[in-house]
């Protein structure tokens, strides 16, 4: 597996620091947020809610990012791709922050960052029309630099497999021929690379169109099309976030447990069906809105529970394949990666119950959603940034796993468990989600909920400001 080991480019070292730093920053006004609604500080109304936009907006982007470091690397192993694009990619994102956080905090635009028409053009005087177009044009410009790092993807993947269907592995399902099948981390990048050029585009015209909107408000737009614009696109650009990631567990663990990550056809197929389902199960978002045809409803439940399951099952059984017996190296990075696989199973079990109607009717607006996608998101997409990071530090190579490293992670884990769970049991206490303001007899929920918080920003802060000082050691070096 020694090839596996390829020093990590310069700019995908620039995309894991940052992902590091930013994930940090995004995790302090978590905090923040559970403070204030533990009323262990103060903080208005309207300042919480611009903190749910920048935490919101900023996680979903920088988990991108991270997620796109693992796949601009190991794709790069396979492909040839041109960093340029992976330049012009950050160049974008960090103009595109730029007016997203002048929108929120100095145009005090707060309408969360799934800016649901037609909010953002109804401020009832919190912000002007500038902020949130501001706001908007920022989202625009990361899309379109994420647009660039994906077009990049595909120029790169058809070149060298010659077409989609060939990295997705469908030559391998009709010849059965191993040497047809591709690695699994070109197999993820394609379907990353398609959804993610799908939901972009969808995601420019949303915005596009809500920009004229609100400068010329005759342009009317449907708010039913809006919305499943806009949930097409958000919830596809924040899976694709794990899709990435996960290339992290296919290409690193493999290195650990000595035993390489075999392509077979049930991976090929599960892959190519999270592909379509992946883009219609957005739906369970909005089965609250009754305007909805019936059978989108219908598809939203479905799709909800089948819609993650096959890579998730061929990846856990993977993991636990690759690990049973195999005399694996435990350190952080590979601890980190074998976490982050429960912490996308685990997650995946309240998004079911969620997107299950009658569950959804009492449930969805309340913090048991969060509590879904921090499980899966913290525990699991973060772990295998976080891991990617650590590794990419050490030169792709296993450590010593020192005490001072072990109770780090137990408090990473313990941290972001409690913390998770307490999203949970808020939910299942009838919790709203989104509110600046408790009701007294919830606060206990959030004080607690506030130490599991600090906890995890504590150990997370460790493990990053680690990996960052070794980076920068070794490029002084
Ligand atoms: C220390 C870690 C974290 C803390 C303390 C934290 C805290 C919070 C809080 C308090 C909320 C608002 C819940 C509500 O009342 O509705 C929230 C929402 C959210 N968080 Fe986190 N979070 C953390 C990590 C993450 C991570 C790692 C991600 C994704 C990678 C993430 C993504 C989000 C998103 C997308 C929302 C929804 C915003 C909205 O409703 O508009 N968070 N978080």
């Amino acid at each position: 597996m020694e090839d596996s080991i390829i020093k990590a480019r310069g700019v995908v070292k620039i995309y894991a620091g940052l992902a590091g730093i930013v994930l940090l920053l995004m995790m302090s006004l978590g905090v923040l947020m559970r403070l204030a609604q533990g009323q262990l500080i103060g903080i208005g109304p309207d300042i919480f809610y611009q903190i749910l936009t920048a935490h919101g907006i900023g996680m979903v982007a920088i988990a991108s990012l991270g997620g796109a470091a693992v796949m601009w690397h190991f794709l790069g192993k396979y492909v040839r791709l041109h960093d340029g694009m992976a330049i012009a990619n950050l160049a974008l994102f960090l103009l595109g922050v730029v007016f997203v956080l002048g929108s929120i905090f100095v145009g005090g635009f707060a309408a969360a960052w799934t800016f649901l028409y037609p909010l953002p053009s109804h401020s009832m005087g919190m912000w002007s029309h500038h902020a949130a177009a501001a706001y908007l044009v920022g989202v625009l410009l990361v899309g379109v630099g994420f647009l660039l790092f994906y077009l990049e993807a595909a120029r790169a993947i058809i070149n060298g497999y010659g077409s989609f269907s060939h990295a997705l592995g469908w030559r391998f399902l009709r010849t059965g021929n191993v040497s047809d099948a591709p690695p699994p981390a070109v197999i993820a990048s394609s379907v990353v690379t398609i959804i993610n050029i799908i939901s972009i585009l969808i995601g420019a015209c949303i915005l596009v169109m809500m920009l004229v909107n609100l400068y010329v408000p005759e342009f009317r737009i449907n708010p039913l099309l809006a919305k499943n614009l806009i949930y097409l696109f958000g919830h596809v650009f924040i899976n694709a976030t794990i899709y990435m990631a996960v290339i992290a567990v296919y290409e690193i663990l493999p290195q650990y447990t000595g035993r390489p990550w075999k392509v077979y056809k049930p991976f090929v197929w599960s892959w190519s069906a999270t592909c379509l389902m992946v883009l219609a199960v957005y739906p369970h978002h909005l089965l609250m809105d009754f305007a909805q045809p019936l059978w989108a409803h219908v598809l939203g439940q479905i799709v909800s529970y089948t819609s993650s399951l096959p890579v998730l099952a061929v990846t856990l059984t993977g993991t636990l394949a690759g690990i049973y017996r195999s005399k694996i190296k435990w350190d952080l990075t590979s601890s980190l990666l074998v976490l982050s696989i429960f912490g996308w199973s685990a997650g995946v079990i309240p998004a079911v119950i969620d997107g299950t109607i009658a569950v959804n009717t009492v449930m969805h607006n309340t913090l048991w959603v969060p509590g879904h996608f921090h499980l899966y998101l913290l525990v699991g997409c973060v772990s295998m940034i976080f891991a990617f990071l650590n590794w990419v530090s050490r030169s792709g190579q296993p450590a010593q796993f020192g005490g001072f490293e072990k109770n780090v992670l137990w408090l990473f884990i313990a941290g972001s468990m409690g913390f998770v769970m307490m999203f949970l049991a808020s939910g299942h206490a009838s919790i709203p989600r989104r509110w600046a303001v408790h009701f007294q007899e919830w606060v206990r929920y959030d004080q607690v909920a506030a130490v599991f918080a600090l906890i995890v920003l504590i150990s997370a802060a460790t493990i990053v400001l680690r990996a960052l000082a070794r980076l920068s050691a070794a490029g002084r070096r």
